[in-house]
């Protein structure tokens, strides 16, 4: 378990480009097996979790070759559709592959995801949107066992805009028999990705960021180029990681009009913003004021993965901020952790009542999560005296080379 030390107190300032989008990659990676092909992806972040998901697809017969940002995935031998319970524990997330498996291969064979640290997880959403495409489901001894003689498109209600499930569904639905309709979908610009991809792929998606996608099914897929968008959390977190510091930071390689919802929480903390095409400049104030109110929405609301590295920034405001969480039932693990360095937040059920303290201090904390370590490094950041942090395999889950970026805009930090 690798340990980041942060020796807190520098203005984090000056210019980051932003990585690819995790929660872009990863479903795009999937899709990359309903081409008999080649895919060329661009901008695509070193994480943790691509990592494992190029594992996937080398488990399943396809050969991955990465170059830099850039990823190769040739599937012409793919010869498995199966994905084994090490994988699934290892990554839940590798759900995604289901819907694309299913569509290539007219089966499919996973191990039940189970929760994680945030969460139960459930995938009932997912197997009730490729039932209604036809595909028979049997779930038994941990396993998710599917199979069909062919994909039928047809009318997917979502109770939820879940994002996965929504993936699974398009991912299943652009090879059908016919015609497909996703109502309450999930917006978020991942799913926009992803339906681009697929596009380019020679797939007929229409609708993508509403909460009606439409599908027309085509009889085959074939390789693509795709550049993957901009990570929207990575740049909030340095947005965060500045306007704790009072930095001046400028972002490249960024979509503001992703990120609005977070955008707007940041002008009520009192930070100035430029924005440009593909670009934010932030000055930050020397001290911040509270969010009165957040809650965590499907997008476009107030994204739940950065919910944590935004209280990291409530526990140093002037006044007090309330966080409702109303997407995942435990993603409240940062708060022991932030209280270890003098913050102040109180916790009740899914609301946190965050009051500003003067100053936070240095303290060995641990990271359970992705985002709630990303939390720990914002606050960090700011924290009088040294702070190590333990479990930076979470965070390198979703940060590239989190340390790099900082150091060049200033931090004292280091990987121990
Ligand atoms: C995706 O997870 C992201 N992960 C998450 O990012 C993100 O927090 C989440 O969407 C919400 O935006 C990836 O894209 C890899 P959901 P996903 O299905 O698809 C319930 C990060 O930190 N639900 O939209 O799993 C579920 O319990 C990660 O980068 C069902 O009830 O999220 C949750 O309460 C964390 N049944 C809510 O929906 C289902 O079948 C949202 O889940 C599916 C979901």
């Amino acid at each position: 378990m690798g340990k980041l030390v942060i020796d807190g107190g520098n203005k984090i300032s000056g210019e980051i480009g932003v990585q690819g989008a995790k929660n872009a990659v990863l479903p795009i990676l999937a899709a990359t097996v309903m081409a008999d092909g080649v895919c060329t992806l661009k901008n695509c972040p070193y994480l943790r979790d691509v990592d494992k998901t190029d594992l996937v697809l080398e488990r399943l017969g396809c050969r991955v070759h990465r170059a830099g940002n850039t990823v190769t995935v040739d599937t012409r031998g793919m010869c498995d559709c199966k994905i084994c319970e090490d994988l699934m524990r290892e990554m839940r997330s590798s759900i995604i592959f289901l819907g694309a498996i299913i569509s290539r291969c007219k089966k499919a064979v996973v191990s039940m995801p189970g929760g994680c640290p945030i969460g139960l997880r459930p995938i009932d959403l997912h197997l009730k949107a490729l039932r209604e495409l036809g595909v028979d489901i049997q779930e038994e001894h941990g396993y998710i066992k599917c199979s069909t003689d062919k994909i039928v498109g047809g009318n997917i209600h979502l109770d939820f805009p879940s994002v996965g499930a929504t993936e699974n569904a398009m991912l299943a639905a652009v090879c059908a028999e016919g015609f497909t309709t996703i109502t309450n979908a999930a917006r978020e610009p991942e799913i926009v990705d992803l339906g681009n991809f697929l596009n380019c792929m020679g797939a007929k998606v229409r609708g993508m960021g509403g909460s009606v996608i439409k599908i027309e099914g085509v009889s085959k897929l074939h390789g693509a180029e795709y550049t993957i968008m901009p990570d929207r959390i990575v740049a909030a977190t340095y947005l965060a990681a500045s306007a704790i510091t009072g930095g001046e930071i400028c972002l490249k390689n960024v979509n503001p009009r992703d990120m609005v919802a977070m955008l707007h929480v940041l002008l009520d903390m009192g930070v100035q913003l430029r924005i440009e095409k593909d670009k934010i400049i932030q000055k930050a104030p020397k001290k911040l004021e509270s969010i009165h109110i957040v809650r965590t929405m499907p997008y476009p609301g107030f994204p739940t993965d950065i919910q944590s590295p935004f209280m990291a920034l409530a526990t140093v405001a002037r006044g007090t901020s309330i966080f409702i969480e109303n997407i995942f039932e435990n993603r409240f693990q940062h708060v022991d952790e932030l209280t270890r360095m003098g913050a102040d937040i109180k916790v009740e059920g899914r609301s946190a009542v965050v009051r500003g303290v003067n100053a936070l201090q240095g303290a060995n904390v641990v990271a359970r999560e992705l985002r709630g370590g990303a939390a720990l490094v914002v606050a960090a950041l700011a924290a009088n005296g040294t702070t190590t942090i333990g479990g930076t395999e979470f965070i390198d889950r979703g940060y590239e080379n989190i340390e790099k970026y900082l150091l060049e805009c200033g931090a004292k930090i280091r990987r121990e």
